[in-house]
């Protein structure tokens, strides 16, 4: 779903579709992807991959690139990934560690289509 209509640059954006094949050109381009373990123990570090362009590759030019990716749990900000156009790829691995529960989300930055938003990725913990 685009927020505020059709203006990329306000809010974030967000796919209404999880499925890549029902995903506009746009949303299959810049929606994150994270790829993180179903459970994990709590206070054990573990593996978290974050994605942009898995569906269709996004331009990665002087005038078009994604300037960064986030990834949050829940509301909690986890790190960010700043990017340079043409030498550097939006594909991240992160070393996490949760204590508490909450979804993992991802946001990355394109400087022509604005801030989008991954689906969550529940994580359990044991
Ligand atoms: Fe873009």
């Amino acid at each position: 779903m685009k927020s505020c209509k059709k203006d990329l640059f306000c809010g974030v954006n967000r796919s209404e579709n999880r499925e890549p094949e029902k995903m506009d050109a746009l949303e299959k381009k810049h929606t994150p992807v994270i790829d993180a373990p179903d459970s994990v123990s709590k206070g054990e570090k573990f593996k978290v991959k974050v994605e942009v362009g898995r569906y269709k590759e996004h331009p990665n030019e002087h005038d078009h690139f994604i300037q960064f990716l986030e990834l949050y749990s829940g509301d909690t900000f986890l790190g960010r990934v700043d990017f340079t156009s043409e030498n550097m790829y939006p594909f991240v691995e992160f070393t996490v560690k949760l204590n508490h529960e909450h979804p993992l989300v991802a946001y990355e930055h394109c400087n022509m289509h604005g801030t989008w938003k991954s689906f969550k990725k529940d994580i359990k913990l044991k």
